[in-house]
């Protein structure tokens, strides 16, 4: 067969097989939904590059930085000096693809992003993510045409094959037929979040059900910081999720504000008179949290665009106007939004090595579902980067000694499935521990109801899903301290022990260690 199994055809899995054809290694690219469908569609606001288009004097190197401290200096220096070094030629390649970037004389227009020192995030509109997405797909089809690129749409992951500490498959299901089948050579997994851990309450697709996260954790893969999940300030409720209004709302002038008695309190231009609006994500959300449960204060943090001129609506916000008017029936140019936090993002997901190989020899992650880029706390607009960054070097990483030339075969077995009802009792349990403030009592007892969840778990990816909530809360309850988007009521500042990643693993038992970041070699 001689082909590379990608597990996920968003971004991340789109990147890979491009990239692995442009070498001349062709794959098989997998997906439950086809790649129109897959969650990066839904990333409005930008991506980010030190494109310095602006005159802002911008470099690497401050992009550098700024991701380092938005993390909470949690990320692995070489990793992000990796992802800002490489982020002007992922831009300009998109560019050459035929993304549709909002120019000017020619140039991307870059927005301001929270935490950033300066403007860097290049944007098409506010529908960022479907345009790169589209352009990918295009790119895509060529290889398709050409033979590199072999489409399994409609086909999930069931589990990988392991032989000692090596992955030599996949096995996956044919959705529409119920049949399984064995892919055999190396796997490169992007099959994004963990959404489907948190239903109803968050802004990604919960199609990324999670079970792949769990098998792979009961089969041996390595996982890090799953504590870190990012609540991205300013969501609002729609049938079923949360939806996203873009931080580009606030990078072009949308303003927080809660209603102290007679008038309006913006809470984050008075407390960060730098940064105001535009402060990394996990200082709004907690900011915004605390005012609602300030007594002197409403319980209701409103969005106020309307000061912001009919330019930018129609030219740089226009489908963030139309989705507020839609979902809400407000008219966000004359009308204040009520917003709330909603859950965004997992900065946690599976331990790669510099290559984006796990601890299993040939098995690869990129994208939202590994551990690797954005620490305690992702920037805005470094996710589409991370993605699109780390399929390409997971594919110029693989290793073509390791394909197989064993052919593709049918298998029979058990059929995994999961209880909707489990997931969503096990989402309001981890919501109730893992929410934007923390402390010991709540997720002890999250922990228990997990472990009384889980003696009602009837199929092996349900006690899978439980295990890995578990480690999800574990990891939350070790790390005794405040950083980034994991803020502890009980333990309220940073510890500088614990600037280290929190392993973890399974091997009939969940075990978890601290790993010291990976230095940075080209300082
Ligand atoms: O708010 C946003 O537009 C989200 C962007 C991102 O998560 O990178």
């Amino acid at each position: 067969m001689e082909r590379v199994n990608i597990i996920g055809a968003g971004l991340a899995g789109l990147s890979a097989a491009i990239t692995l054809a442009q070498r001349g290694i062709a794959c098989n690219l997998i997906s439950k939904l086809p790649s129109e469908r897959a969650q990066s569609v839904l990333a409005e606001g930008g991506i980010n590059a030190s494109l310095n288009t602006m005159g802002q004097n911008d470099t690497t190197e401050l992009h550098y930085h700024d991701t380092m401290k938005g993390g909470g200096y949690l990320s692995d220096p070489e990793a992000v000096a990796t992802l800002t070094q490489r982020a002007p030629e992922i831009l300009s390649w998109l560019e050459t693809i035929g993304v549709p970037f909002n120019v000017k004389d020619g140039q991307p227009v870059l927005r301001p992003f929270g935490g950033q020192s300066k403007k860097r995030t290049a944007y098409a509109k506010s529908s960022t993510g479907k345009m790169i997405l589209n352009a990918l797909i295009d790119e895509a089809r060529k290889y398709e045409n050409q033979g590199w690129i072999y489409r399994w749409m409609h086909h999930e992951f069931v589990c990988i094959h392991r032989k000692g500490d090596a992955c030599i498959g996949v096995r996956i299901l044919d959705t529409y037929t119920q049949k399984m089948w064995d892919f055999y050579g190396p796997v490169i997994l992007a099959y994004g979040g963990l959404n489907g851990f948190f239903p109803l309450q968050t802004t990604g697709t919960t199609s990324n059900d999670g079970n792949a996260a769990a098998t792979l954790f009961m089969q041996g893969v390595q996982f890090g910081n799953l504590e870190m999940i990012q609540y991205h300030p300013t969501t609002i409720g729609i049938c079923g999720k949360r939806c996203l209004v873009s931080e580009a709302a606030r990078a072009e002038g949308g303003r927080l504000f809660v209603w102290k008695g007679q008038e309006p309190w913006y809470f984050m231009e008075e407390k960060y008179p730098e940064f105001g609006n535009l402060m990394p994500r996990d200082v709004v959300s907690r900011e915004m949290e605390l005012v609602v449960k300030d007594p002197g204060c409403a319980n209701q943090v409103y969005l106020n665009m309307t000061g912001l001129s009919d330019e930018i609506w129609e030219k740089r916000l226009p489908d963030l106007r139309e989705e507020i008017l839609y979902y809400l029936q407000i008219d966000p140019k004359s009308e204040p939004v009520p917003v709330e936090p909603g859950i965004h993002y997992f900065m946690g997901g599976i331990d790669t090595d510099n290559h984006h190989e796990t601890n299993l020899r040939h098995l690869y992650a990129c994208g939202e579902c590994t551990c690797r880029y954005h620490g305690a706390n992702r920037l805005g607009g470094n996710s589409m980067l991370g993605a699109i960054l780390g399929g390409r070097i997971a594919a110029e990483n693989i290793d073509s000694k390791a394909m197989s030339d064993k052919k593709e075969e049918e298998v029979a077995g058990q059929l995994p499935s999961y209880s909707m009802s489990l997931a969503l009792q096990l989402g309001t349990i981890l919501r109730s521990g893992l929410g934007i403030l923390r402390n010991d009592a709540d997720m002890q007892k999250s922990l228990y109801q997990i472990e009384r969840l889980e003696q009602k778990a009837l199929t092996p990816t349900d006690k899978a899903r439980c295990l890995f909530a578990k480690a999800m809360v574990n990891s939350a309850l070790s790390r005794k301290e405040s950083r980034g988007a994991h803020y502890r009521t009980d333990y309220p500042q940073p510890d500088d022990t614990m600037q280290k990643m929190i392993v973890v693993t399974y091997d009939g038992t969940i075990h978890m260690t601290w790993r010291p970041l990976r230095q940075r070699r080209n300082a």
